[in-house]
């Protein structure tokens, strides 16, 4: 069943224009490491922003949630996903909306009703109970025992500030046993589906809680889940979306699924989600901080696995899986398309880097547990197995796990004080701090990556493009297309370039086209089947003109001095430029 397709198609008939799926690293937001939802990318919008395709949106976005990592192996949970979502910004509100999910459900998945249950914010002192929902769920037919009142279950927001509002939550009842007549909150046969967000209100950052400037709708349903509930299997890797990976996994390893079922799915989670990061537009590469570190730590978890299965590890096992999910993907996601050599690279090397200690690794870490005298692996010893044998200290924490050992992680920490960017404590910092929009000092990088990518096509040639970028408020990245490394007179001459349009003060503008219009006027672009049919050109003065999505400065003025720090190689064919604003 495709799930995606008809979802699409429900909502497209209902006025809403289909947007493409925001990156999976984050462009222009480096207070979160991933996007964990489909409305991540639309708060300047739910905040009140025009958004240029309308008031009605939906697509499927790419996810990926961190905190259940450690839960992949079971049944139901992945690092990477996929999220269905239809927005009002501003538009429609609860009746449309819960109508909408209703038909969609009952109409063209033909869900009978008893099979649905609903939950409804039951209000607190502060937020009124929403009676407009009950009332509707009610006038659609769903009897009054099939609705549950929450508090804390039915209020959502990303994080701890942000735009957020009351929820209403549809259950579907998966079981083969007679649908009892009243919806229990316990009885786990129930399980969510969807999620409609009534986003009225916002959260600050001291828990102070307003109204915002319109009301809008969010919902959110997750690809994986509710394919698998509908073709009636109670174990996600069984449906459709993973089957063929995992009767893949069990030809490599000539093993059955049954038994082996926790290393299977994290090779086929892990592998699936390497592939999404090691394609997105950053180019991000295997690493010891950020983005980079988690890729490194799926792919060395999902090979230590491959291994207990009794895998070799040298074969090309990693590229086979790989592919088979490339081909699942590719046809809905340009960048998996035009990336996926990158991607079975990234495993690739990271595999013969990992694999050379691994084995050696492994055997440190046994003669460590036969000789400890307290059931705990001290800082000195999981600092060696990281240092030495490349072990991420989470490898470390489950293969202790598996033995009933503990491990000092404070410790290690504290011996990592030094690695400022330890990356895991890094992105817990970032998952802490929630949703931000770009701050000012981002903006001033976002307008200077343009200049950068106009002056490269001027020194270097009319076919270089952009191929990545990476923004935090201290610096940018950019990523681009050249068969040689720049030479010093090369770079020179770019970096004053971009400081003469600076100096010129060219003013910023903006005109919205058909896509077809932009690419024909020439406007700079990266993956056209991700934007929307109607999209916003950046121009700066006459130097620049880039389909974007903002935002940027006003005049070119305000970046300052643009600097180069660094030009190194970032991929085959593809180099990569760090620079700064002084
Ligand atoms: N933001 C909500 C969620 O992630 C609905 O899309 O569940």
């Amino acid at each position: 069943m495709d799930l995606k397709k008809l979802y699409i198609d429900y909502f497209k008939k209902l006025g809403h224009v289909q947007i493409p799926s925001a990156p999976i690293v984050p462009e222009n937001d480096p207070s979160v490491l991933f996007n964990t939802a489909g409305m991540q990318p639309l708060v300047p919008y739910l905040l009140g922003k025009d958004h240029p395709c309308g008031k009605r949106l939906c697509d499927y976005q790419k996810c990926l949630r961190l905190t259940d990592l450690d839960e992949v192996g079971d049944s139901t949970h992945h690092t990477f996903f996929e999220m269905l979502g239809n927005w009002s910004l501003g538009d429609y509100f609860k009746d449309e909306s819960i109508k909408y999910s209703f038909d969609f459900l009952t109409k063209v998945l033909n869900i009978p009703i008893e099979k649905l249950a609903i939950t409804v914010f039951k209000g607190t002192d502060k937020i009124p109970k929403d009676e407009i929902s009950k009332k509707r769920w009610l006038s659609l037919g769903i009897k009054e025992e099939k609705i549950q009142e929450t508090e804390s279950d039915n209020f959502w927001i990303a994080g701890d500030s942000g735009p957020c509002g009351p929820d209403t939550e549809i259950f579907y009842f998966r079981s083969n046993d007679e649908v009892p007549e009243t919806y229990d909150l316990e009885d786990d046969r129930w399980v969510e589906i969807w999620n409609n967000v009534f986003m009225e209100y916002y959260k600050d950052e001291n828990g102070q809680i307003t109204e915002l400037p319109q009301k809008n709708v969010d919902t959110g349903m997750g690809v994986e889940r509710t394919t698998a509930i509908l073709e009636g299997v109670n174990d996600n890797y069984l449906s459709s979306i993973w089957k063929d990976v995992i009767e893949l996994i069990e030809k490599i390893s000539n093993l059955p699924y049954k038994g082996n079922e926790k290393s299977m799915r994290i090779i086929a989670d892990h592998i699936r989600t390497s592939v999404f990061i090691a394609c997105d537009y950053s180019m991000i590469k295997p690493s010891n901080t950020d983005q980079g570190y988690v890729l490194r730590r799926l792919i060395r978890r999902m090979i230590r696995h491959a291994k207990k299965l009794g895998i070799d590890i040298t074969s090309n096992f990693d590229t086979q899986i790989a592919e088979l999910i490339i081909k699942k993907y590719e046809n809905y996601y340009s960048e998996i398309k035009e990336n996926k050599q990158t991607a079975i690279e990234v495993l690739q090397n990271e595999k013969v880097k990992f694999s050379k200690t691994l084995e050696k690794g492994l055997k440190e870490f046994d003669k460590i547990i036969a000789n400890i005298n307290e059931n705990v692996i001290n800082k000195d010893l999981a600092f060696k197995l990281y240092d030495t044998y490349g072990f991420p200290i989470e490898l470390t924490e489950e293969l202790a796990k598996e033995k009933n050992i503990n491990v000092d992680i404070e410790g290690f920490k504290e011996k990592f004080k030094h690695h400022q960017e330890l990356s895991r404590q890094g992105s817990k910092e970032k998952f802490k701090g929630g949703l931000s929009s770009s701050g000012e000092q981002e903006t001033k990088y976002h307008t200077a990556t343009h200049l950068l990518n106009a002056a490269l096509k001027e020194v270097l040639g009319k076919d270089t493009h952009q191929k990545g970028s990476n923004i935090t408020n201290e610096r940018m990245r950019f990523d681009f297309n050249s068969d040689h490394k720049l030479t010093e007179e090369e770079k020179e001459k770019i970096e004053s370039l971009v400081n003469k349009w600076i100096q010129e003060d060219l003013k910023v503008s903006i005109k919205q086209m058909t896509k077809e219009e932009a690419i024909k006027i020439g406007a700079e672009h990266m993956f056209i089947e991700r934007y929307p049919d109607v999209v916003t050109v950046y121009y700066i003065g006459d130097i620049s003109k880039e389909i974007c999505m903002g935002p940027h400065v006003k005049s070119t003025k305000e970046l300052g001095r643009f600097k180069i720090i660094k030009e190194e190689a970032s991929s085959s064919g593809i180099r990569r430029i760090k620079a700064i604003l002084e």
